[in-house]
């Protein structure tokens, strides 16, 4: 099926499940060679296909024994987590365990500087979205620098034009005919990202600090950056208004994220291919490939262009017809100094330009940074960058430890080995016969890099999340296309429709290092289905299995947080989006428990640990939108005149807001602690 064809179904309740029926499409063409050469027969074939997957004494326990075991209570005398399990479910608010306290901090369209116009659902405009909280909170990062000020930083993924605005409905047609230059640029001023510094009002409770001169919006609109590293002045990034290659406008589908270790906002931009325009499409409007352009072969393994938002018929910038190059300005890690709001945040092009999920730091033992990135497409990879210097004290000298490393793509062998394969022109295979003719090309083309070393493709990898002792965590929220055959020990389930989470301990407990081992701490999905060969603790319980892990985080404690992402699909399930506690250490590695979830149709990101665990910040991004078909009692798509949910003001005319909300302990304390 044709990239515009899946836009164009109806099936698809808004443009966030075609997205995600979209990412169903692999555009990795090499997947006959290297699933071929990774399949494997680590535990051999009968063990793989009866769910048991012996890698250790512990993970052994769990597995066909979880098939069959009776759901039992959670073991809360051994687990690590103080919490009492919240009952799964999906209803039009969200919910939290008993004991705590879930308040919503900042919704899209609140103000975050003192002179910002109020929300106006009905009177929209991009002038006023630039000085209000943007939409689809997705990555959440806070900080507290030396002085004492403390940050939020909050990513601003994509747009739902349907719940957004008043009479338009779903735009994802051919024609967009309903899109103005007006609406347009509400969009665009919606994506991107916020800074905020917060302070504790006299209750000790955060609250935006309306007249700081840090708080910014960052968007296509109002900021422009600057490029670091191999590809910063490369040919391939020049256009009309840029004859050096050096300047993009903004950043787009900012999804996760991370925070440097000196406190500096890392950005990820992911599904950019979705919003290259072209005028070249077929009488059903379907994307017509263009042979004779030269950046064609880089298009095709990136899905550009997607041509889901209708930017590009205002704005030549963003019509690949007018400006080829474009695309490749998009894709990268960008920096923002939360400090220096007059500072142009940087794209950092050393990082790599892939659809990069999130960009979670750590410092090797010897003082290097790395930095893990998984590449959100189905049968892609799973990438980590190594400085070559070390982190100092000088906040300036670390920020160009971001452009001078290796990036190195992961081969998962099934002897339970992960090697780390840099990326270098002029070794092995990326040299110019294959068409890199330097660094600034293998960045640009990190996929197609990538293909040609043999890396492992991945049942699309979200968030990795590494802890200071050299393990690193890695979701796989899904693949249905992984067919009978096609599995292999990292991805051992075909029709994987729930996901599994892979975990790493690099050699050493060194990041920086090029080999480790790897191990499956959960494969996610129903363990009462046999079909579905999920492997959890056998006393998770009802509530505590989850599919589609996606964004995650370590507390204060090394103990992991995983949210989910069902999309349009949480109907199989039955369960709202949420948090979940999962335990990877000791005999009760792979028990999980439900924490807290999403009113229907949103998914959730962060999370964030502050305040050295007594504080947790999380994003509800969509609330209201996705397979709000399967709501009892709402069963058909949201608008804005009719969503199934209007969380979180619950406003006769206000329409559900994407917002952040602040977790704490009733009385105080530590998270589960
Ligand atoms: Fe934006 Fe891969 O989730
Ligand atoms: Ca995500």
């Amino acid at each position: 099926m044709s990239r515009k064809s899946i836009i164009d179904d109806p099936q698809y309740g808004n443009k966030a499940e075609a997205f995600e029926a979209f990412d169903d499409i692999p555009t990795n063409p090499n997947l006959g060679n290297t699933i071929g050469d990774v399949i494997n027969r680590r535990y051999g074939r009968r063990e793989v296909m009866r769910g048991m997957l012996g890698v250790s004494a512990t993970t052994a326990l769990f597995g066909a024994t979880a098939l069959t075991a009776p759901r039992q209570a959670a073991a809360a005398a051994a687990s690590r987590y103080d919490f009492d399990e919240l009952q799964w479910g999906n209803d039009t608010t969200h919910h939290i365990a008993e004991g705590y306290d879930a308040r919503v901090l900042l919704r899209w369209g609140d103000p975050i500087t003192a002179d910002a116009p109020a929300f106006d659902p009905m009177n929209q405009t991009a002038e006023a979205q630039l000085q209000q909280f943007g939409y689809n909170n997705d990555y959440v990062g806070f900080w507290t620098y030396e002085d004492g000020r403390s940050v939020l930083c909050v990513n601003h993924e994509y747009t739902n034009e349907e719940v957004m605005f008043p009479a338009l409905g779903r735009q994802d047609n051919a024609d967009f005919a309903g899109m103005t230059k007006e609406l347009v640029d509400i969009e665009i001023a919606a994506h991107g990202g916020t800074v905020v510094e917060l302070a504790k009002d006299g209750q000790g409770a955060w609250q935006v600090k309306l007249d700081s001169p840090l708080n910014r919006r960052i968007s296509p609109l109002n900021t422009d950056m600057t490029f670091s590293g191999p590809a910063a002045g490369h040919a391939r990034l020049r256009t009309g208004d840029d004859a050096e290659g050096m300047r993009a406008a903004g950043t787009i589908n900012n999804c996760a994220g991370g925070m440097t270790p000196w406190g500096t906002y890392l950005m990820a931009e992911e599904n950019f291919h979705g919003y290259f325009w072209t005028d070249n499409v077929d009488a059903e409007g379907k994307v017509v490939a263009d042979s004779g352009n030269p950046e064609a072969t880089s298009y095709g393994r990136y899905g550009v262009p997607g041509r889901w938002y209708a930017w590009g018929k205002f704005y030549d910038a963003w019509n690949v017809d007018k400006e080829p190059n474009m695309p490749n300005k998009y894709g990268w890690i960008v920096e923002v100094d939360p400090l220096d709001p007059d500072a142009m945040p940087v794209k950092h092009t050393a990082l790599g330009r892939f659809r990069h999920e999130g960009a979670e730091t750590t410092v090797a033992p010897d003082g290097r940074l790395v930095i893990y990135s998984g590449d959100d497409n189905r049968f892609d990879y799973v990438y980590k960058y190594v400085s070559a210097g070390i982190v100092s004290d000088d906040r300036a000298a670390n920020s160009a430890l971001l452009s001078d490393g290796t990036l190195y793509v992961a081969r998962f062998d099934e002897d339970g080995t992960v090697t780390w394969m840099p990326l270098v022109h002029g070794e092995g295979p990326l040299t110019a016969e294959n068409g890199f003719n330097d660094q600034g090309d293998v960045m640009i083309d990190t996929r197609l890099a990538a293909d040609l070393l043999g890396a492992t493709p991945m049942d699309r990898p979200e968030d990795i999340q590494p802890r200071g002792d050299g393990t690193a965590v890695v979701m796989l929220t899904n693949n249905t296309r992984r067919e009978v055959g096609d599995e292999n020990a990292a991805n051992p389930r075909a029709d994987n429709a729930f996901g599994h989470i892979l975990e790493i301990k690099e050699d050493g407990g060194d990041h920086a290092a090029t080999t480790g081992t790897w191990d499956i701490v959960v494969r996610c999905g129903d363990p009462e289905i046999a079909d579905v060969g999920a492997m959890w603790h056998p006393e998770t319980s009802e509530s505590g299995w989850f599919g589609s892990p996606d964004n995650c985080a370590y507390d204060a404690d090394g103990r992991l947080w995983i949210s989910t992402d069902q999309g349009g699909n949480w109907g199989k399930t039955g369960k709202s989006d949420g948090l979940y506690s999962l335990e990877t250490e000791g005999d009760l590695r792979g028990h999980s428990k439900l924490f807290f979830r999403c009113p229907v149709g949103g998914e959730l990101c962060g999370p964030y640990f502050g305040d050295d665990g007594a504080t947790l910040f999380l994003a509800v991004q969509h609330p209201g939108t996705d397979g709000t078909k399967d709501l009892v009692g709402f069963a058909r798509n949201s608008t804005f005149e009719d969503p199934a949910t209007r969380w979180p003001d619950f406003a006769e005319g206000m329409p559900p807001r994407p917002s952040v909300v602040i977790v704490t302990k009733e009385g105080g304390g530590k998270i589960a602690g």
